[in-house]
């Protein structure tokens, strides 16, 4: 055989069974094993990226109940510190409060002492035979009422002035009920009352005068507040006063402007003297009507208690 033809045939031997084989089973085992790796590969890598997956599950489960209990952490803090806010707000709303009652009863007191200050503290006195007014005692300031409203239009006659503004809408309201009421009497000084119980002592004897008149200093009349009131009808006599229209309206409306009867039936003072009314301020008036009293029923140190309202 021709060297040639050998080096083919090696050729070919080499390329087919010693070649191609071997290289074909090496190229079987190298797919296989790296089928083999790689399906391990993936596989561990699948359970890493599982191990991963559920740790960051773990993790997530984790900051998700820690998320919840700092959210609870913070809103009970701010429901705590809310509250905290909260009761201090009304504490200090309380304490300003009491300040605020404190100052305004200081205020409510000066305000008080100030009105008892300039309010005539014989407004409320008791008078009448055994309570004597000082004899140079006269009313502040009086006005004179209008004559329209006087029984005797051509007389004078004088008011305390802070007490006319209720007589005279005393008056007035007995006008609109159609009721006919006079002034018979107003104020009357200490002279004035000397001088009239001196002609009634002379008319009537001092036995009989002193049941319906007042010494000088001892009448309500000084006092500037009492008014004697008439109405038409009974010829100008006070004692006919009794049982008429203008008195049974006077018994029932007279304490809304303040006044009331001084002397009723059996009094310890006077005989009665329906036509003798006193202003002592509606509180008082009031209280007396509604308790069915009269104001010398009364110790002087409960009526004093109504001197501050004497012209509310
Ligand atoms: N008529 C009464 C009592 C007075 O004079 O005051
Ligand atoms: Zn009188």
């Amino acid at each position: 055989m021709p060297e040639s033809k050998f080096k083919k045939f090696l050729k070919q031997t080499i390329s087919h069974e010693f070649v191609v084989v071997p290289l074909l089973f090496l190229t079987i085992i190298s797919v296989g094993f790296g089928f083999w790796y790689g399906d391990k590969t993936i596989k561990e890598l699948s359970s890493q990226i599982a191990f991963l997956s559920e740790n960051l599950n773990q993790t997530d489960s984790k900051l998700a109940s820690t998320t919840i209990s700092l959210e609870e952490n913070i809103s009970q803090a701010k429901t705590s510190l809310e509250e905290t806010l909260s009761k201090e707000k009304q504490n200090t709303e309380e304490k300003f409060s009491n300040v605020q009652n404190e100052v305004g009863s200081i205020s409510g007191t000066v305000n008080n002492l100030e009105k008892l200050s300039k309010t005539d503290p014989e407004l409320l006195q008791k008078y009448s035979k055994v309570f004597f007014l000082n004899e140079h005692f006269s009313p502040a300031r009086l006005v004179e009422i209008p004559s329209e409203y006087n029984y005797f239009e051509e007389k004078n006659y004088q008011f305390y002035d802070q007490s006319w503004p209720y007589l005279e809408k005393m008056l007035k309201a007995a006008k609109r009920d159609s009721v006919d009421l006079y002034v018979y009497s107003a104020f009357r000084s200490f002279d004035t009352q000397e001088a009239l119980k001196g002609q009634y002592t002379v008319v009537y004897g001092s036995g009989s005068a002193n049941q319906f008149s007042a010494d000088q200093g001892y009448s309500e009349h000084q006092l500037g507040t009492t008014v004697d009131l008439i109405t038409t009808g009974i010829s100008g006599t006070l004692s006919g006063f009794d049982g008429t229209k203008a008195y049974n309206w006077l018994l029932e409306n007279a304490y809304k402007f303040g006044f009331v009867l001084s002397y009723p039936k059996n009094n310890a003072y006077y005989i009665y003297e329906p036509w003798h009314w006193r202003f002592v301020g509606i509180e008082l008036a009031t209280y007396l009507k509604s308790n069915n009293k009269y104001f010398y029923d009364l110790d002087q140190r409960q009526i004093d208690e109504y001197l501050i309202s004497v012209f509310d």
